[in-house]
């Protein structure tokens, strides 16, 4: 366990008892729950209010919901010449043990206090892109993202890691129960080289972006991705990223379920034989070789199987705006929904 600091933060309607304690409260169960943390995890909360505020002290509503072991100190803002700052307001600083690395750390900004601080508290942009296997969301996806300053995320990557792992460690891809309970502890996480702009993916810190890439895996990944508890793991991390971050995100299911209110929702869409060509040819790239109506039929059969599972399917989302790059060259399609945003 690490040692990790939550900042929070709520306006109060009412300089009572009543309203401060609600508010504070509403703010604290958001800090703690949001990041996964137990009461007994918390070491200390700072709290601060501005000069209004003089009914009670927030620490009331800690000691209110349980916070008994940390310690608690409650202090007056300062006033500053220079900010004039917002009335009513009480902020936290949550000390507190957690797994989570501290750039994960989910900050609450509640009740009217978001423009506090917008950048923490989601107001962020996000396009969504969508389409089969070979349709080029990921290429198309981290070009806009680079000419936009966004970060990409790629969804289809962390299937991938949830399925790396089953093969490696053996454990069969049938076996639903348990790959729902090993994906609640693996610690998936993606980072953007400083220097190139590459995105790798961590599994448990360990580097697989390039062990992703393999048939097997991807045909894996197609399985376990039809598993709602797994489902529901990496759509929770995928929102985060997207809370805290301007976001090209690219998958299956991100217009239609995970971002359904993107700023901007792409369909990516090519003919199956277009998509087969583009697969061998980067196959090809990378010394493997598979004859042509090979990996047509296994596009065909992981397209069948996105689009038929249970659970958040591949769907267009009713507000995409479908692109068929069949006759399209990256570039094409990367300015055009460029132009879209303008
Ligand atoms: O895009 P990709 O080939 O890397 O995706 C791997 C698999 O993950 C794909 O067959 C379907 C699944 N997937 C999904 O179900 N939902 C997403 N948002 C992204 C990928």
């Amino acid at each position: 366990m690490n040692i990790r600091a939550i900042r929070g933060a709520t306006i109060v309607v009412e300089n009572t008892k009543t309203d401060i304690v609600q508010k504070t409260k509403e703010m604290l169960s958001k800090m703690i729950c949001e990041n996964n943390i137990s009461i007994s995890d918390i070491i200390s909360i700072v709290f601060s209010v501005t000069e209004d505020i003089t009914a009670c002290p927030p620490a009331v509503a800690a000691r209110a919901i349980g916070i008994t072991e940390a310690g608690l100190m409650c202090v007056q803002e300062m006033k500053t010449e220079s900010e004039a700052g917002i009335p009513m307001c009480v902020r936290a600083l949550m000390t507190t043990e957690s797994n989570l690395p501290q750039k994960n750390i989910t900050h609450i900004y509640v009740n009217g206090a978001e423009v506090l601080r917008p950048d923490l508290a989601g107001k962020f942009k996000s396009i969504a892109i969508d389409g089969p296997c070979g349709s080029g969301k990921s290429t198309v996806a981290k070009m806009v993202a680079d000419r936009l300053g966004y970060l990409h995320v790629d969804t289809g990557a962390m299937y991938r890691a949830v399925a790396y792992y089953c093969i490696t460690v053996g454990i069969s891809l049938t076996n639903e129960t348990k790959i729902a309970k090993i994906t609640e502890n693996l610690n998936i996480t993606l980072s953007k080289n400083p220097i190139d702009g590459s995105q790798s993916i961590f599994l448990n810190e360990q580097d697989i972006t390039e062990l992703i890439r393999t048939q097997q895996v991807a045909e894996g990944s197609s399985v376990v991705a039809g598993i709602k508890e797994v489902r529901e793991r990496l759509v929770e991390l995928q929102r985060k990223i997207a809370k805290r971050n301007n976001v090209v995100m690219d998958g299956r299911d991100i217009g239609s379920y995970v971002l359904s209110d993107a700023n901007l929702k792409i369909y990516l869409d090519a003919d199956v034989a277009i998509r087969a060509k583009r697969r061998m040819s980067e196959l090809l790239n990378k010394g493997s070789h598979s004859d042509f109506e090979t990996v047509k039929e296994e596009i065909k059969m992981r397209d069948l199987r996105d689009m038929s599972r249970e659970y958040s399917p591949l769907v267009k989302a009713d507000d995409a705006k479908v692109v068929d790059t069949s006759d399209m060259n990256i570039n094409e399609v990367v300015e055009f929904i460029i132009s879209l945003l303008n």
